[in-house]
């Protein structure tokens, strides 16, 4: 609770004479600042003019209130801050703030845009006041103000991403929300969660409980674990040491580490997400990074002896992939699942009488139309309940249905979205070239992003409307606290957010540095334990 008190003195409001210079991360379409500032007053009314926007009026309320410490009411009409949906258009999350001397009013056409609204009028409040005492007009007296501005702003992907692996180290719902209340502050809408690989499942499936028993979500400390540990030690460095909070004594194996989610858990993070305008998007990794589900059923098993991919030559696994994915569509209500597909070793398929049955059976060439057979099988199957599949890049190879979407993570396959796209696939912009975010940083990392091609340059127009956008993964086999994991993301995560929102042809270097270095001061406010600038520290 004390953590999420300083997440929210990133509101803390300021003297007027020390108003903060309009300072905004992604960089809106247009700014135009004026004389006048609005001053924030207890008992206060946000009011809204759709009642889909009671639980935006009451996330900004909480927001304001755990700032300021005023309360504020929220109410269906007229309020000093005001909240109005326009000519209702769900998939348009472009926004307007007007805000002067007597009030804030943020218009748009969904309740997605309101939220981008409000992430805006966030960051227009000074980061802090000293001690909130401030000196104006020859009084002492708190004085909370917003600056006047006409802002109207549109985003220029609608997927920006942040993607967190709470498998190889675990993270708490409480550490996952706060993430996600640092996602909506810089206007990233896609929260994608890898909740099942190798080292562990992490989602409660109600069909098959053994996958999240005391012996399978926990374990005894793997290599990464053991890399962590010596790391910690050799730094002195407590963000490497693995949280005590996720050991718990097993019978009969001793304190292991590890943790799942509860589906109750998973609904409370959805909620929480969308509250703040992001979707969560699902993924259970198949056929390959399986081997915690082989592991447990050792019939997925090619061999049974528990080593991954899932056999595909059985029945029983394709029965397992359904019900475990009935589970997922049951649970997130979004369009977009991820099936992974990612680093297959497919040569266990070709040594496998099963597998080489169904290659067979099926008039398959080799492997990799193995793997196909079963992504396009599935991709039936997410279809039917109304959903669209997306996977890692290697989805591609042995033929792909163009209802798919692509991750394209190899940044060594510079081809991949030219490919895709070309075939009329949608394609997610993840090159671990750019935007992975377990790599090492220097500190010219953040610049490298910032400049960079993330849109390789040589798609047409046609091939450029099948980009739906970016996200950056967060692997964390050597990420095992949530301070380990911020000082990982940020603030590559503020450069993210303007190459996803802001057009190519807005972004500058010279502009973006000096307000990214404002917003440090906001980070320090709400106690995210980025990495500083100028660091020898990888
Ligand atoms: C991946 O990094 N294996 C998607
Ligand atoms: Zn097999």
């Amino acid at each position: 609770m004390k953590r999420l008190s300083v997440l929210f003195t990133s509101l803390l409001l300021c003297a007027g004479t020390a108003m903060a210079a309009v300072n905004i991360i992604p960089k809106p379409t247009s700014v135009v600042e004026r004389e006048g500032t609005f001053r924030l007053k207890n008992g206060m009314t946000i009011g809204y003019n759709n009642p889909v926007l009671a639980p935006a009026a009451t996330y900004l309320q909480d927001l304001l209130t755990q700032s300021t410490g005023f309360s504020f009411k929220t109410k269906a009409g007229k309020g000093k801050i005001q909240l109005n949906i326009v000519l209702p258009d769900e998939n348009n999350e472009d926004y307007e703030l007007i805000s002067d001397k007597k009030g804030v009013l943020i218009t748009a056409h969904s309740y997605r845009g309101i939220i981008n609204g409000i992430a805006t009028l966030r960051q227009l409040m000074p980061i802090k006041c000293r001690q909130n005492f401030c000196l104006f007009g020859g009084f002492h007296e708190f004085y909370w103000g917003i600056p006047s501005v006409t802002i109207k702003d549109a985003p220029n992907f609608h997927w920006r991403g942040l993607m967190l692996d709470p498998v190889r180290h675990f993270f708490s719902v409480e550490e996952t929300k706060r993430l996600l209340d640092q996602m909506a502050l810089y206007k990233l809408n896609k929260f994608h969660w890898h909740l099942s690989d190798n080292e562990g499942f992490r989602m409660e499936v109600k069909a098959y409980p053994e996958l999240t028993g005391d012996s399978m979500a926990w374990r005894r400390f793997n290599y990464h674990d053991r890399q962590c540990l010596d790391r910690a030690a050799k730094e002195n460095n407590p963000t490497m040491l693995l949280p005590w909070k996720f050991f718990k004594e097993v019978e009969g194996f001793g304190e292991l580490y590890g943790g799942y989610y509860t589906q109750d858990e998973i609904r409370d993070v959805i909620q929480y997400a969308a509250i703040r305008g992001i979707d969560v998007i699902p993924e259970i990794d198949m056929p390959g990074h399986n081997g915690s589900a082989c592991w447990c059923y050792r019939w997925l098993s090619c061999t049974q002896d528990g080593r991954e991919p899932l056999c595909l030559g059985r029945n029983t696994t394709i029965e397992f992939a359904e019900k475990v994915y009935d589970e997922v569509f049951q649970l997130f209500p979004y369009e977009y699942v991820s099936i992974g597909g990612d680093e297959v070793n497919r040569r266990r398929w070709s040594e496998c009488s099963e597998c080489k049955k169904r290659i067979e059976s099926e008039g398959l060439k080799d492997v990799s139309e193995l793997q196909a057979w079963f992504t396009k099988k599935m991709e039936k199957y997410f279809n039917a309940h109304g959903r669209r599949i997306l996977g890692w890049d290697e989805i591609l190879e042995g033929g792909l249905s163009k209802t798919a979407t692509v991750h394209w993570w190899r940044g060594d396959h510079p081809d991949v979205t030219q490919k895709s796209t070309a075939m009329g696939n949608e394609v997610v912009l993840c090159p671990f070239t750019f935007l992975y975010f377990d790599y090492a940083q220097d500190d010219n990392t953040l610049r490298h992003i910032y400049d960079g091609d993330i849109v390789p340059v040589d798609l047409t127009a046609e091939q450029l409307k099948l980009i739906k956008g970016m996200q950056a993964n967060i692997w964390c086999e050597r990420i095992p606290t949530e301070a380990r994991m911020q000082w990982m993301a940020f603030p590559r995560a503020l450069a993210l957010a303007e190459k996803a929102w802001t057009p190519r042809k807005d972004q500058s270097w010279d502009d973006f540095f000096p307000r990214l270095q404002a917003h440090l001061k906001r980070l320090d406010a709400m106690g995210i334990q980025y990495r500083p600038l100028q660091t020898k520290r990888p």
